[in-house]
């Protein structure tokens, strides 16, 4: 028995000097063969701890992913799972939250726009290399991954562990770095752009503004990192949707703080969503009091209700008019230019104008924004919908510009429009915007 016991320790004892040996072997190859990557790695917090390339990239044989590689079973991919053998928490709340399903996109209408009016090529470039892919093995590839599907850093890859995500699409390789997470640009590669433009919007915001004028105030190094405590010159996108308040802890689900969805042609609540703006509010609170903040709230929804009610709705009920109506000529999705106008309308403009309204930047809220919804609902749209001369589309439309005070403008003379303006009864038709949902 005793004997036993010894042979499984000495056992142990040599596997992993062989083990260490092993890890050893990688850095010191790796230390000529690539540089960059090993400094990135030596002075990060794992090269500090001593958490070695065969930590990360060390395989079972059965892996699917797994392949011989200089005497060591080892898989190019460091998915979430495997990070979270270390990181429990953080893999927890990643597979949790919003952006683990994001590489789910195949069957949504953007998916279709890519593969049949774009291309293969533009699909795996743009959509997947945002939203990630389903990884695919090819045994024949020196590393397994077939090079359609790798590189990619998708926010919800699909990995051959059965984990969504790749924690690196925040924490850049090979450093692993929260200090680098916690600032704009490690969410401004995908948070951009015509249709969510986040980042534009940070950085015209206040808070954009005052964070950029006082980088060196932010205290970006510090372990600990509550809002108010130990930062407070301005908040950054993590501190808002992720980073630690004084009563919230840091959570990897960017969903939590979220009452809306501002995604959808016409916008919802989350469920649970009172608890979630609370959970915003924190944030707040730590640099701004609680009528302020409310006071925001207050104007960003009527912004959504604005938009819902006086073009979403009735936008969307025109659309699936002229479908039913089989007014379209090509019969291919996306093959009608309306279809393209209402896309725009509340993909790009409608959200633009949603997403300005959310996070205090005016421009997108109106320029980029409504501005554009208005000219393209009545100039676009409008007209492309009677073009069909259709009885029940022109109905519609009639009834509407009649009946709905929003839209009654159209047909009142200037004069009488301005004094309204004056007197403040033209305001009072949008007073029903402003309020609160149950
Ligand atoms: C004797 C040198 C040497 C040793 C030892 C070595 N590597 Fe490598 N490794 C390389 C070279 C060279 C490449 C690049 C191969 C290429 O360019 O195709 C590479 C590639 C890799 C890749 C990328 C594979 C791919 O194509 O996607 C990973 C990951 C990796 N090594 C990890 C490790 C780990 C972990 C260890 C320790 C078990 C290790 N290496 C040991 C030389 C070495
Ligand atoms: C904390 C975990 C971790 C450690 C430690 C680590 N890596 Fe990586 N490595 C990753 C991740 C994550 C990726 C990206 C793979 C993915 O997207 O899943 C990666 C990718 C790679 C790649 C392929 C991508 C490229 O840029 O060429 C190589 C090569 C590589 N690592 C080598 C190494 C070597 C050598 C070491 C040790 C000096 C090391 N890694 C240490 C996590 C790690
Ligand atoms: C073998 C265990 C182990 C694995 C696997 C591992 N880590 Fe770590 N990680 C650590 C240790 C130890 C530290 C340093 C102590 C700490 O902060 O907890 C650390 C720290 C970190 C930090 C904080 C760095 C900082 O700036 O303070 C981040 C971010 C991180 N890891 C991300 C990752 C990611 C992403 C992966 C997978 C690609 C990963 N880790 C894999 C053990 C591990
Ligand atoms: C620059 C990065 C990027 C590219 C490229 C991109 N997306 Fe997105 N996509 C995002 C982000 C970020 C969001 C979430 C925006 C938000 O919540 O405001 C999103 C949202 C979506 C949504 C809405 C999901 C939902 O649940 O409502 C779908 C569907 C989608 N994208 C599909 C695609 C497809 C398909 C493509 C290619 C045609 C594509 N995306 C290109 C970053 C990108
Ligand atoms: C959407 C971006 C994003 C993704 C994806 C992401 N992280 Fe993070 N992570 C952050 C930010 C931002 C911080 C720093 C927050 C702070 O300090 O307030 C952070 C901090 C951390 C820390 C330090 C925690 C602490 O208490 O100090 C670890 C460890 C970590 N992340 C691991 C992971 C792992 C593992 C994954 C993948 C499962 C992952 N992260 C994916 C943004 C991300
Ligand atoms: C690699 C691309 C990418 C990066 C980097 C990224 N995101 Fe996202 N994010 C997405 C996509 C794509 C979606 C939409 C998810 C879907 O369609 O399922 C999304 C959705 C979100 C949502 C909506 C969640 C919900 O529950 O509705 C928030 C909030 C968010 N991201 C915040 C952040 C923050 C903060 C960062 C940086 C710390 C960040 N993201 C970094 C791609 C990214
Ligand atoms: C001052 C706090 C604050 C900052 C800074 C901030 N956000 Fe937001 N964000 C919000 C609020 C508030 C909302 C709306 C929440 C709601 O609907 O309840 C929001 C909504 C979102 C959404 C959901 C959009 C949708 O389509 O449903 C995403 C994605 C997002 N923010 C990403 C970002 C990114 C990326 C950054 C940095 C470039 C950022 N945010 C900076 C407060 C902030
Ligand atoms: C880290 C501190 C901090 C946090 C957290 C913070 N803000 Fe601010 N906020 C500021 C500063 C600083 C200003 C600029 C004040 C000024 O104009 O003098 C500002 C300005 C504003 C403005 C005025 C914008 C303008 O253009 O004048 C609004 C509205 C606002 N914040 C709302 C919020 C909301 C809502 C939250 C939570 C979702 C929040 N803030 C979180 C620091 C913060």
């Amino acid at each position: 028995m005793k004997s036993l016991v010894i042979l499984i320790l000495l056992t142990m004892i040599s596997l992993s000097w062989a083990q260490n040996e092993m890890a050893g072997k990688c850095m010191t190859c790796h230390k000529l063969k690539s540089p960059g990557l090993y400094k990135q790695w030596y002075e990060s917090q794992h090269g500090m701890h001593e958490v070695t390339c065969l930590d990360c990239h060390g395989a079972s044989k059965s892996e699917a992913d797994a392949f011989l590689h200089e005497g060591a079973y080892i898989a190019t991919l460091v998915t979430p799972e495997d990070c979270g053998n270390c990181h429990e928490k953080e893999a927890r709340e990643v597979q949790n939250s919003y952006h683990a399903t994001a590489g789910e996109i195949l069957d949504s209408q953007d998916a279709y726009l890519a593969h049949v009016t774009g291309g293969e090529p533009a699909a795996i470039l743009g959509c997947e290399s945002c939203h990630g892919a389903k990884v695919i093995i090819d045994d024949n590839s020196p590393n397994k991954l077939s090079k359609k599907s790798w590189p990619n850093s998708g926010i919800g890859r699909i990995n051959p562990d059965g984990s969504k995500g790749s924690c690196n699409t925040c924490h850049t390789r090979h450093n692993f770095d929260k200090t680098q997470a916690r600032q704009p640009e490690a969410c401004g590669k995908c948070h951009l752009g015509p249709d969510h433009p986040q980042m534009e919007i940070y950085e015209e915001s206040k808070h954009g503004n005052t964070y950029y004028t006082n980088i060196d105030k932010m205290n970006l190094h510090s372990d600990k990192w509550v809002v108010g405590e130990d930062y407070f010159v301005a908040p950054t996108c993590a501190t808002c949707h992720m980073s630690a308040t004084p009563s919230k802890k840091l959570s990897h689900d960017v969903g939590e703080r979220l009452s809306w969805t501002l995604r959808p042609a016409i916008s919802v609540h989350k469920d649970n969503w009172q608890q979630k703006r609370k959970n915003m509010l924190t944030v707040c609170q730590s640099c701004h009091g609680s009528a302020f903040a409310e006071g925001h709230y207050y104007q960003y929804d009527a912004l959504v209700h604005l938009y819902n009610e006086k073009f979403a709705k009735p936008a969307t009920d025109i659309m699936n008019l002229v479908i039913q109506e089989k007014l379209l000529e090509n019969p291919a999705s996306f093959g009608n230019k309306i279809e393209w106008t209402y896309w725009e309308l509340w993909h790009h403009e409608g959200r633009r104008a949603r997403h300005g309204a959310s996070m205090m930047g005016p421009d997108y809220t109106w320029w980029h924004g409504i501005y554009e919804v208005v000219q393209h609902f009545y100039f676009k749209f409008i007209p492309e919908a009677q073009s069909f001369k259709n009885k029940k589309v022109d109905d519609y439309i009639k009834n509407l510009f009649e009946k709905d005070a929003t839209h009654q403008w159209l047909s009142t003379n200037t004069e009488e429009l301005k004094k309204g303006i004056r007197s403040g009864k033209l305001q009072q038709k949008y007073q029903e915007l402003f309020i609160q949902d149950k």
